[in-house]
């Protein structure tokens, strides 16, 4: 870990002192998660995905497919993406320092997680551009209720900084919670102030170690019938490792979709899951086609 701040605050000085002296606490939990990072040497993890996934998780919530839901996610998503584009900003895979704006696939499922289980109360975790807290947004506005808090450690450089959230635009302010800091330092508190939640998205740190900080603490307060969708799971064997723990609920393994055929992501997969929390009563009767 000293190798690694003595590393950074040699590349990096300004930025590095700034950080500690603006936010001394978070510094240091961003170097613990570098080293936690590092210390894992994390691969592909072969997950299987269900190519049929989209039917399944309506199936699941009881929806029939296709989904109205969906022809509002298409248009609303040319418009997004053309709109960044317009302003000159690149989307897709590791556009924001290394990190992928949320692929197509996983944003429309979450879209449908969102029309389709109106939730009250949503916590995420990395919001980069803010793709994903755009369409959550968006979708609760649809609903005429709910609200979204997005717990986001952004970038030390300044001018990547003022892109944190472009995707946003400013949009549905007073349903937005905008929580600096690392998941690990925030999520606690923010679930004892929230209380029940209905949806919980992870796509900040990708380690092992921070996924499995999330999913506990995040499963602890989603109530039954809710549902966490975790991005890029294929880089940890966190999921696996949380159903072996939590058994019994139902949960898919999807394919992200690379925004155009030239922009696929790093490991050419980008899965995602969906785990939805059954009631006690409900845990024995799998449903057919589900894992
Ligand atoms: C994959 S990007 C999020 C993409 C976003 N959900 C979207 O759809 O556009 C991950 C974000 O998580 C932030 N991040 C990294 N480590 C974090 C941590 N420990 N806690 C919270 N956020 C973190 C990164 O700075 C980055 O902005
Ligand atoms: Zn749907």
């Amino acid at each position: 870990m000293l190798v690694t701040a003595l590393r950074y605050f040699s590349r990096h000085p300004v930025l590095a002192f700034g950080a500690v002296a603006s936010h001394p606490r978070e510094a240091v939990m961003r170097l613990y998660d570098v080293y936690l990072d590092r210390r894992e040497r994390r691969g592909v993890c072969r997950y299987e995905a269900v190519p049929d996934w989209e039917q399944r998780l309506h199936r699941l919530l009881g929806i029939a497919f296709p989904c109205a839901a969906i022809q509002e996610f298409t248009a609303l998503w040319h418009d997004v993406v053309g709109s960044m584009r317009g302003r000159g900003l690149r989307v897709g895979p590791e556009t924001f320092l290394g990190w992928n704006d949320g692929d197509p696939g996983l944003v429309r499922a979450i879209w449908c997680l969102v029309r389709h289980l109106r939730p009250s109360r949503v916590i995420e975790t990395g919001v980069a551009h803010g793709f994903t807290s755009r369409f959550i947004l968006e979708a609760l506005e649809r609903n005429g209720e709910g609200h979204l808090w997005s717990i986001d450690l952004p970038p030390l450089d300044p001018v990547l900084g003022a892109e944190v959230g472009v995707a946003v635009e400013q949009r549905h302010p007073a349903r937005w919670s905008y929580i600096r800091g690392t998941s690990r330092q925030r999520l606690p508190r923010l679930i004892a102030e929230v209380g029940e939640i209905d949806l919980f998205v992870h796509d900040s740190l990708h380690s092992e170690h921070n996924l499995r900080f999330e999913l506990d603490r995040a499963w602890a307060a989603l109530r039954p019938g809710g549902a966490i969708v975790v991005d890029d799971m294929d880089v940890n064997w966190g999921f696996r490792s949380f159903l072996e723990r939590f058994s019994g609920h139902r949960s898919l393994v999807c394919e992200a979709e690379p925004l155009s055929p030239d922009l696929r992501r790093f490991n050419g997969k980008g899965l995602f899951g969906i785990i939805v929390k059954d009631p006690p009563a409900s845990q024995a009767e799998p449903q057919p086609g589900l894992c």
